[in-house]
């Protein structure tokens, strides 16, 4: 029963005159076009409410894309109703039937589903092409395809037999529904938050980011196309502490996987501590929550390549990765020519809609997160411990309409200001420069700064140095990266993760994430 070798899917270039750069442009073209209906989805059927959320392009406020279904509790009594009908049937699927769903998906979308896929993402969430590409196509089918390879290996992990006594490892899922609530800046971290728990035979709960439904929608579609048995994944929407409460208070509640704010996992966590004596199991909580992602530079450092790292690390998809770039520390003696370089990049960034290809930034999700980021440039610019050295506007650079933060970057005199400590999730960068020599209390400071523990980069050319950051910063960061962008972990290559505020560390896409969605019972037969 060994699974094809997964492989990464190519990142397809959209370079133009290409056909994916015409079938991808068509397809923005029809959606933007067309205002589509977003249903639920509980035990296979389309659910309709009549009460409607508009959703609208972030960075296009005309652009209705569609009205989706709000549900309420009734809705999620029934999607957990229907998850834990599937459950006897689906949890008792071969291994390889399961495996077989999701590998159907990777390749409807890798052929045929992969501009619906982006172009939703790009619409919905305002991602670049190249950014959708490399989120809704190949990462979420690297996921599809990776799971099923660990699955394999969980399935063969066996323990020792001896003569005359046959045991047996039986990978059983968790006994319940799985809760899973995604978040809008992944459509592939959506997408593998139900599709992991589900290859390894549980059933799902699906309450996607209210600021995602659109992309979440079109994954669904996919998954049922995949043959996808009615009540494996459950896509409910509706006041997200509702729905979350609703799932969090249930007896048959066994697992959530998370990805999002740190301040929600949180509540979360102590909702299930309150609830803990009325479950049948321990819940696994399984949750990715934020970053303070550093960069740290040396003074052997190579300038050009740093302040690339620095620019797509920090202002790819407007920095709304948990991964990005938002803190650097840099040398003193580095800083007059890299400040020179990252100047020059930052000006040559073009703001706008999404839909022109030129465009290197969209729009920040919503007006919440347009306000809050605005509001911390503005704070920045009135403390006398900050300097904005570029950006700090808010508009598009093609006239268009939407909640666009200009990439900005600020030097602060103040190592422990709050700009190095506290996500802010959007384009804005803050640099700390150290007096050349000091770069030990420097490494310290990076690692107590934040009580985050994500990702993080060290750019040098001197290997003892490289050596002493990577000891200093052991525990700074789950994803730690020797002269590259601290962002774009590749699933099967950066299995993704961090620990302290930043998570529980189970690396999405990989063995150590499936194996929380296994609960084993090992049978022992004498002859
Ligand atoms: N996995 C994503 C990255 O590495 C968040 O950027």
């Amino acid at each position: 029963a060994t699974p094809p070798s997964p492989q990464n899917e190519p990142v397809l270039t959209y370079a133009p005159g290409s056909p994916e750069r015409a079938a991808l442009k068509a397809e923005l073209d029809r959606r933007a076009r067309e205002t589509i209906e977003i249903p639920m989805v509980i035990d296979g059927e389309a659910i309709r409410t009549g009460a409607l959320d508009e959703v609208r392009a972030p960075h296009r406020r005309d652009l209705l894309l569609a009205r989706a279904h709000q549900g309420g509790a009734e809705h999620v009594a029934r999607a957990i109703e229907a998850a834990r009908r599937a459950h006897p049937a689906w949890s008792r699927t071969p291994w390889t039937e399961r495996a077989a769903v999701f590998l159907k998906a990777a390749e409807l979308l890798a052929t045929r589903y992969r501009p619906t896929l982006n172009a939703a993402t790009m619409l919905g969430q305002s991602k670049t092409a190249y950014q959708a590409e490399i989120d809704s196509a190949c990462e979420l089918i690297d996921f599809f395809r990776y799971n099923v390879h660990f699955a394999h290996r969980i399935a063969a992990e066996q323990p020792a037999s001896a003569p005359g006594i046959w045991n047996l490892a039986e990978p059983r899922p968790l006994e319940g529904f799985v809760f899973a609530a995604t978040p809008f800046n992944f459509t592939a971290i959506a997408g593998n938050l139900c599709a992991a728990p589900a290859l390894m035979g549980n059933t799902v709960v699906w309450k996607p980011s209210a600021n995602a439904l659109y992309s979440a929608h079109f994954v669904m579609d996919l998954l049922i196309e995949a043959g996808l048995p009615r009540g494996v994944i459950n896509l409910v929407m509706g006041p997200p502490e509702l729905v979350s409460n609703a799932c969090l208070d249930h007896p048959d509640f066994a697992g959530i996987h998370f990805t999002g704010s740190t301040a929600v996992f949180q509540s979360i966590w102590r909702r299930i501590g309150e609830n803990i004596g009325r479950y049948r199991s321990y819940p696994r909580i399984v949750g990715e929550t934020g970053g303070k992602d550093f960069v740290f530079a040396h003074a052997s450092a190579d300038v050009d390549a740093l302040a690339v790292a620095l620019v797509r690390g920090a202002y790819e998809f407007q920095g709304q990765k948990c991964s990005a770039a938002s803190r650097a520390y840099i040398p003193r003696s580095l800083w007059p020519a890299l400040k020179d370089r990252l100047v020059g990049h930052i000006r040559a960034i073009r703001v706008g809609d999404v839909a022109d290809f030129r465009n290197f930034m969209g729009a920040v999700i919503d007006e919440r997160a347009h306000a809050r980021l605005t509001g911390r440039i503005a704070a920045a610019k009135s403390d006398a411990a900050c300097s904005i050295v570029c950006g700090g506007g808010a508009r598009a650079h093609d006239g268009s309409d939407g909640w666009f933060v200009e990439p900005t970057l600020i030097e602060t005199t103040d190592p422990r200001h709050p700009l190095m400590a506290e996500e802010l999730f959007g384009p804005v960068l803050t640099v700390w420069v150290y007096p050349d020599g000091e770069e030990h209390t420097a490494l310290a400071l990076c690692d107590e700064t934040s009580p985050y523990g994500l990702t993080g980069a060290v750019f040098a050319r001197d290997r003892a140095f490289i050596e002493a950051a990577s000891d200093a910063l052991r525990f700074a960061a789950g994803n730690f990266y020797i002269n590259d962008k601290p962002t774009g972990a590749v699933v099967g290559q950066q299995p993704f993760g961090g620990a302290r505020a930043s998570g529980t560390n189970d690396k999405a896409g990989s063995l150590f994430n499936l194996l929380r969605w296994v609960s084993p019972r090992v049978v022992k037969e004498t002859f």
